[in-house]
Parts: C-alpha cells; structure tokens; sequence
C-alpha cells in the first residue's frame, strides 16, 4: 500500500483527491491537512462524503506529516508548494503539486506571470505531468507538475497535431470555457452565485496565467514559437471545460487523416476517446467526474480550417484525476487504478 497525504484536502481539488484516493485499492489516504478545518472531520466539511471516510482534517506539521507519508500531493495556492516540497523532496517523498510551481521549463516565464521562485533549481528536476505526453519522463520522476485545467484541454487537442507538421504554427486560437469550481472554493466576488448565474463572459483576455504555460509547451513540441491566442470564459456550471481551437492544416487534410493521427498518438492512451462523428461533439456533460479526455474534430469542405474540440472535467482530469494518473506512473501502478 502507498501511503498518501494530501496538504489542503479541504480546496476543490484537494476534496476531489479525497473522493478519488479513498477509493484507490493501492493507496491508503493516511493524512489530509487544512488551516480552517483543523480538528474537523472531513464529512463535516463535505457531507456528500458521509459514511465514506472518517479522515480528520490535521493542521500541517512537516514531521508528523512526513512519517505517516510516501507520496504527497500538494492542493495549495501557488507560492506555497514551492516553500514546502523542496523539504518534502529532501525527505525522499514523491511529489505531485497541483499549481503551477513547477509547471514551468524556463523561470523567467513564471515569474512573468506569478512572481518571484524560491526553488528554481527544482525546475531541473520537476517534470510535466501531461500524463498521455510525458509518460516515460514520468514514471522516473520525484516531482510532478501537474498541468493547468485549460493547458490539459488545448495541448492534449493540438501535441499529436503539431508533432506531425500537420497544422500551421500560427494563429492557433483558443476559445475555452470553464465551469466555477475553476475557480477554487474561496469567496471571490466573480463567483458569487448572482454574479455567475445566468451569465457568460470572457474573462483575462488580456493574459491567462495558463497561456504561457500553454505556449512553452506548444513552442517545444513544434520546434518553433508559438503564440497563441486563448480567450477563457466563465460558464455558469459548476465542473466541466470546453475549448473551442481553431487552426490551419498544412495540407488538404482529410477528416480520416486527422482521425488516424490522433488514433495512432493515443492507441494506448485510455483515457482519450475520440469523437469523428461532427453529429455528435464532445460534451462537457460526458466527461463530468471521469477522468477522461474527449476529443472531437471538424474540416470546414474546401477549405483548410480545422476546429478541434476538447472537453474534460477541470476537476478530475484537469487537476485531481490527473494528478492519481501521475501517481499511478510514478509508483509502477495501472495507470487507470482508481479512476474508473
Ligand atoms: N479548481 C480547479 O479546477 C483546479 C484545476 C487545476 C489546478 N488547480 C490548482 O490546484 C490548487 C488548489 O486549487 P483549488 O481550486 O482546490 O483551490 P481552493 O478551493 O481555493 O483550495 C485551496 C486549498 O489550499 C488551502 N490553503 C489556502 N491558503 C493556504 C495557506 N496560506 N496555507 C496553507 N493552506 C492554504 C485551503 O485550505 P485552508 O485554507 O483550510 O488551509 C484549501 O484546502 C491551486 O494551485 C489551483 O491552481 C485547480
């Protein structure tokens, strides 16, 4: 059994890893810690887990924590995991951090767009755990970082693409939308339920934090820069994401090459599924608590726009389920354990 805690189990993507975990065969969640819910049990915090567990919520305390742990998932804000994990690290315990600490190839990049990194040698070390991508990078990995919701939708849509130099490298847009939970579980006025509820808009259209995280990745697979153009929207739903990509293929394409290229790059990939049939596109409704992936593809007839459509559930394949996928790799585990 591997023995797993999560630090801020109370969040919406630590209380998804909790749902996920306590049903993994593998796996024995041994401690999950919260500042405000200390002391608390985590069915008081969320009583859809009644009956399910009997897990406390702990206040963090590094060596407590450390002894009753083999693999640490880190569900915090960024700005913290990085003053926590290189001491997790020196302790021998694998890592899989959820914000995007250690996303990142090139420090200048996050920095640009977060602030300032306390633990920049680790970027030499940490790997980015877009599990059907990285997969052998992963299995010998010690420190995961775990993919943004939206960077997970577009890349997953565009790498098999672009490895093949079948669609051009410019002007690739990224028309994407996001439900709440997105957001996390703290107050913020934009997801007040009057503010959310029967309304749609794009938001951050002038810089994402997942657009360079989406363009280091992009420009690395394509051997070239790529910019890219992603507007996100706020959807009044509470989990699920869509993107909308629209781009050039290089060649008159058919439909059935495109399908093939994304047959052959996820063949053995089990939680992609392809949806060639333009009747009938993903849907966010469909992958909502999986772990899945689904992906869908349309040629406007004679000309040489292609739109690819991805959705997943932000939850669990755009931060919790990928995360256990990662662990999954890492610990020599099927990759599918616990997320079926
Ligand atoms: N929500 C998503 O769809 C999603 C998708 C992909 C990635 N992520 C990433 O996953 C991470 C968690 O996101 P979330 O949506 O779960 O956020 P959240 O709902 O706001 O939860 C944050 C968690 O961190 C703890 N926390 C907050 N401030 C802390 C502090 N100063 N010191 C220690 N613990 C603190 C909170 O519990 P206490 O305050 O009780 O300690 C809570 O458990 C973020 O980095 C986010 O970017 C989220």
């Amino acid at each position: 059994m591997v023995r797993v805690g999560i630090i801020g189990a109370t969040g919406y993507a630590g209380a998804e890893l909790v749902r996920i975990l306590i049903n993994h065969p593998e796996v024995k969640l041994t401690t999950i810690t919260s500042r405000q819910y200390a002391g608390v049990s985590f069915t008081d915090v969320y009583p859809a887990m009644s009956g399910l567990t009997d897990l406390v919520c702990e206040e963090f305390h590094f060596d407590t924590f450390c002894e009753k742990t083999d693999v640490v998932f880190t569900a915090l804000p960024h700005k913290l995991p990085m003053e926590i994990i290189p001491k997790l690290l020196n302790k021998g315990k694998k890592v899989i951090d959820l914000s995007a600490d250690f996303r990142f190839d090139n420090v200048d990049a996050y920095e640009a767009v977060y602030q300032a990194h306390t633990a920049k040698d680790l970027f030499k070390v940490s790997v980015y755990g877009l599990c059907e991508v990285n997969r052998d990078a992963i299995r010998h990995a010690s420190l995961i970082g775990n993919p943004g919701c939206y960077p997970t939708t577009v890349l997953l849509a565009l790498i098999p693409l672009l490895r093949e130099g079948m669609i051009e490298t410019t002007q690739i847009i990224a028309d994407s939308k996001s439900g709440v939970s997105g957001a996390g579980r703290s107050l913020a006025l934009a997801t007040h339920f009057c503010e959310a509820n029967e309304a749609f808009k794009a938001y951050k259209l002038d810089g994402h934090r997942h657009c360079p995280e989406m363009e280091e990745v992009l420009s690395k697979e394509a051997g070239t820069p790529i910019s890219l153009t992603f507007v996100p929207h706020l959807l009044p739903m509470n989990r699920g994401m869509l993107s909308t990509i629209y781009t050039t293929i290089t060649q008159d394409y058919s439909l059935t090459d495109i399908r093939h290229c994304f047959e052959s790059f996820y063949k053995d990939r089990p939680f992609v599924r392809l949806y060639p049939d333009v009747k009938r596109p993903p849907d966010v409704k469909y992958v909502q608590y999986t772990n899945n992936c689904d992906i869908g593809f349309y040629v406007k007839p004679g000309t040489r726009r292609l739109v690819l459509i991805s959705a997943i559930d932000n939850l669990v394949k755009g931060a919790s389920g990928q995360a256990v996928q990662n662990m999954n790799i890492m610990m020599g585990i099927d990759e599918t354990t616990g997320l079926r």
